[in-house]
């Protein structure tokens, strides 16, 4: 008998954020989000129930007749409302594979569009909420969240490990920057208990079954 129960509907977040500078400008990140929608894609064809959260200017989502559900979101404020109505609530597993921005303008211009001035801009930035931190806090028992880290190879190990333990997380996929907006992925899954394997650098397709396969094992 399995220790986790095989899951039975898993949320999955996808692509950037977009956070407005002023009406027409944001500040962004180059993810596809095409494992994200990969991912959505082998959860459904192991008979899961999937949610996947998308982000702006990313692949096109499968669209299945049933038991997939398809919400959009633009900015990090978005998402974490997107998340709050979700999770834990509608789901067993979350799969945060969005790339989230870090930072984002403090105070978007109010109306119109910043006007162009030789002396040059300063914007400030705050930092944004860490929305998969807050979904491990209010995790219940036999769910999991699973992260991602994008990392510089010589920190992959180090730096994922780390973000385990900060986020609360049950497991991380750490894979190396240049997996962003790329054909392949290199990733490697770290658990909680430090057991880590990686099935080698694969398309995004393949890896993205392999890690749901990892995942209905628990
Ligand atoms: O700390 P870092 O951004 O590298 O962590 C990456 C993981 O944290 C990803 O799973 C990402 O979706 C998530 N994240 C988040 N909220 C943020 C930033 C990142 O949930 N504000």
């Amino acid at each position: 008998m399995p220790s986790i129960p095989r899951p039975d509907t898993v949320l999955i977040t996808a692509g950037p954020t977009y956070e407005p500078i002023d009406a027409v400008r944001f500040i962004g990140n180059r993810s596809s989000g095409r494992l994200g929608v990969e991912l959505a894609r082998a959860a459904h064809a192991v008979g899961l129930d999937v949610i996947l959260a998308l982000g702006p200017n990313t692949v096109a989502p499968p669209s299945f007749p049933e038991r997939l559900r398809v919400d959009r979101f633009r900015t990090c404020a978005d998402l974490e409302e997107l998340l709050l109505d979700l999770w834990p609530g509608h789901a067993d597993v979350l799969v945060m594979a969005a790339a989230v921005a870090d930072y984002r303008p403090k105070q978007p211009a109010p109306g119109g569009k910043l006007r162009r001035h030789s002396e040059g801009l300063t914007i400030e930035m705050e930092a944004t909420p860490d929305l998969v931190a807050a979904c491990a806090r209010r995790k219940k028992p036999g769910q999991r969240v699973i992260g991602f880290a994008l990392e510089t190879q010589a920190e992959l190990m180090s730096s994922a490990a780390d973000k385990i333990r900060r986020k609360g997380l049950d497991a991380i996929v750490a894979n190396p920057l240049e997996t962003m907006d790329a054909d392949e992925i290199d990733g490697l899954l770290i658990r909680a208990d430090g057991r880590h394997e990686s099935p080698g650098r694969l398309s995004k397709p393949m890896f993205a079954a392999w890690l749901i396969d990892r995942i209905m094992r628990g």
